[in-house]
């Protein structure tokens, strides 16, 4: 009777050590850029938006952990190829270009492009044309659009502002030291409302957003498929 005690004291104990392992589970590093609302964006000191949560719930129904870090948005898939973030979740949308080097998860949102100018200006979507400076986030599919449609035919002679930060885009528009920002439509809307700009134009750039894994990690892109799913049957 004595041993079976102690039998049962190490069955109850290595049951306990065995659910907290499995309770832990494993923590993923997740990259973003938090300019971006209200996808991602600080609150209080603290990333928050639609994104975050997403990759949350995610996280939670699969059994995984998750963890921030910010940091500019060219710079995001760099670092999941190299390994120092495990998934990118930052409004990004799905590309050739892209999913050439990191894997994509099935799309969660749709997108077009706006074009915004400073509030009570009088500009129109003209100001794409001639010499007039216009800004966008480095990197973004903003950028390219501004290089490939305006740039390289010639419509616009004036100068392309990059930016890492969309506060300071934004700052920039209103200090007139940008003549227009090309940016995703949700979230020119969001900047509109405690902003003094005015969205002038829609680009119909029709563009999906994707979770982004690391090639290698075919296991978590399954994974987070799943979640994906799982949510949005619920
Ligand atoms: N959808 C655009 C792209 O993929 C812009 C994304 C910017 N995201 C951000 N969190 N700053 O290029």
């Amino acid at each position: 009777p004595k041993g079976g005690k102690k039998m049962k004291k190490l069955l109850v104990v290595s049951l306990f050590v065995l659910c907290i392992v499995f309770a832990l589970g494993k923590t993923y590093k997740v990259g973003t850029e938090a300019t971006f609302p209200p996808f991602e964006y600080v609150e209080n000191g603290e990333i928050v938006g639609f994104d975050v949560d997403l990759i949350k719930a995610i996280a939670e129904a699969e059994g995984f952990d998750v963890e921030f870090v910010d940091m500019s948005f060219d710079s995001l898939i760099p670092a999941l190829v190299s390994g120092n973030i495990d998934i990118v979740i930052a409004a990004m949308t799905i590309n050739e270009e892209r999913a050439e080097v990191v894997d994509f998860s099935d799309p969660y949102w749709t997108a077009n492009q706006s074009v915004v100018v400073k509030g009570g200006s009088g500009k129109g979507l003209t100001v794409l044309f001639g010499d007039n400076s216009i800004g966008a986030q480095t990197g973004t599919t903003g950028d390219l659009w501004i290089e490939e449609e305006l740039q390289n035919t010639g419509i616009l002679t004036g100068q392309v502002k990059r930016y890492e930060s969309f506060v300071l885009a934004f700052t920039d528009l209103e200090n007139e030291n940008v003549d227009a920002l090309v940016l995703d439509e949700p979230v020119a809307e969001r900047y509109a409302k405690d902003r003094n700009v005015d969205i002038v134009g829609l680009i119909l750039t029709n563009e999906e957003y994707g979770i982004a894994i690391n090639k290698d990690n075919k296991a978590l892109l399954e994974s987070i498929n799943n979640g994906l799913e799982k949510l949005e049957d619920s």
